[in-house]
């Protein structure tokens, strides 16, 4: 057999792969494993896919995007954030944000390049940037500060061959999220530097009380790329449909690395994209308030749990729960968890070192199941 590449070979298998492998063939599982939403995708948003299909939407796109849905994602940011993109050149339409993320570190990272990431943080980056040949260095998110961003342990980290900063506000897998002034304070250290921010907003529908802010529109512009999806907002994982937008200049090599890997996104499933930004967005409003009773529900129970604590998140669908009482690993602790209560939450170690004393439970799933799940645990925990 031809030898694999070093690049993709020496990438550790991802820690969530390995606990869905192991739940096939458990019965009666209730998983809080997967950050995935369980409503319908809404019905006008449907109908806009199918109407496309009978309208013969069924051929190659434009690489960028169809232009309704570029001028759609460009109105938004001016509409919400009070931020200028234009439509031609500064936004592209990916196939998840997944795609965003990957064509935008890897149209900027250079070989040797250092790319500071969120360590808990969302396990595409790490990968991402080794494949790009780039060092990923490790920001050090804490329990006792919110898990938030700390601009003083940012800038100690940033040195000549720092070229990327990853940015995931709200966070998977914390659920945090910051305020306009913290993330100021990122933004004031970011401006005196050379450095890209990837601002990775896919949860930004997704927030229970302090508003969201667009990392880009703290006037730095001119630095970031945002990287946002539909999966999560519309409900609509398997549509793979997300976008980029930042600077003309990096959106036009994120381009061609897009051109020459995915060619064009699902010419119906954009124009489904068209549906879901420029329709009614009560729906969005009613997912987060259910998502928001969820929350409550699902904290207050991993907290009545003996060994484990939470704090409350504020955005996006995770809780993640300090388990380090139970003197058990996060992984021992999962398969558990697993085999004992069938019940799949996510080892924290999954999410990068500083995540060993954690695991996440997503409340995307309805409510009787995670009193299920907590029911479930109960005796789990007790008997450790
Ligand atoms: C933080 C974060 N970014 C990006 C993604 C990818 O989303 P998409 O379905 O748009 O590829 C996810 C999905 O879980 C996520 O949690």
């Amino acid at each position: 057999m031809a030898p694999a590449s070093t690049r993709i070979s020496s990438i550790p298998p991802s820690g969530i792969r390995r606990l869905f492998e192991l739940s096939q063939g458990i019965e009666g599982l209730i998983s809080l494993g997967l950050g995935e939403p369980d409503f319908p995708t809404p019905g006008h948003v449907i109908e806009a896919y199918k109407d496309a299909l009978d309208k013969g939407f069924t051929k190659y796109a434009p690489t960028m995007g169809i232009p309704e849905l570029r001028q759609a994602i460009s109105e938004k940011y001016g509409n919400e954030y009070g931020v200028d993109y234009d439509a031609k050149t500064q936004v592209i339409v990916t196939s998840g944000a997944s795609e965003a993320i990957f064509a935008s570190i890897t149209s900027i990272v250079n070989a040797g390049d250092e790319v500071i990431i969120p360590d808990p943080g969302f396990l595409l980056y790490g990968p991402i940037v080794r494949i790009a040949g780039g060092k990923p260095v490790m920001l050090e998110l804490k329990e006792k500060e919110n898990f938030n961003v700390m601009a003083d342990r940012l800038n100690e980290l940033i040195t000549n061959r720092t070229k990327v900063l990853v940015l995931n506000l709200p966070s998977n897998p914390t659920g945090t999220t910051m305020g306009k002034r913290g993330q100021q304070a990122i933004a004031d250290i970011v401006n005196d530097r050379d450095i890209v921010v990837i601002s990775d907003e896919v949860y930004e529908k997704l927030v229970y009380g302090k508003k969201h802010t667009n990392f880009a529109s703290l006037g730095v512009e001119d630095k970031v790329v945002t990287v946002n999806s539909f999966s999560k907002t519309y409900s609509m994982t398997g549509m793979r449909l997300g976008y980029a937008i930042g600077p003309k200049e990096v959106i036009s090599n994120v381009f061609k690395a897009h051109q020459f890997s995915v060619v064009c996104v699902n010419t119906a499933t954009q124009k489904a994209g068209v549906a879901a930004l420029t329709g009614p967005q009560d729906c969005v409003e009613e997912m987060r308030k259910e998502y928001g009773q969820r929350r409550d529900i699902l904290t207050k129970g991993l907290n009545s749990l003996k060994g484990v604590s939470c704090i409350e998140p504020q955005g996006a669908f995770y809780c993640f729960a300090n388990i380090t009482e139970t003197g058990l690993s996060a992984f021992d602790l999962s398969d558990g968890l697993l085999t004992d209560a069938r019940v799949v939450g996510v080892p924290g170690t999954a999410f990068g070192e500083n995540g060993g004393g954690y695991m996440r439970f997503a409340y995307s799933v309805p409510r009787e199941k995670l009193h299920g799940a907590i029911e479930r645990m109960e005796p789990f925990f007790g008997g450790l």
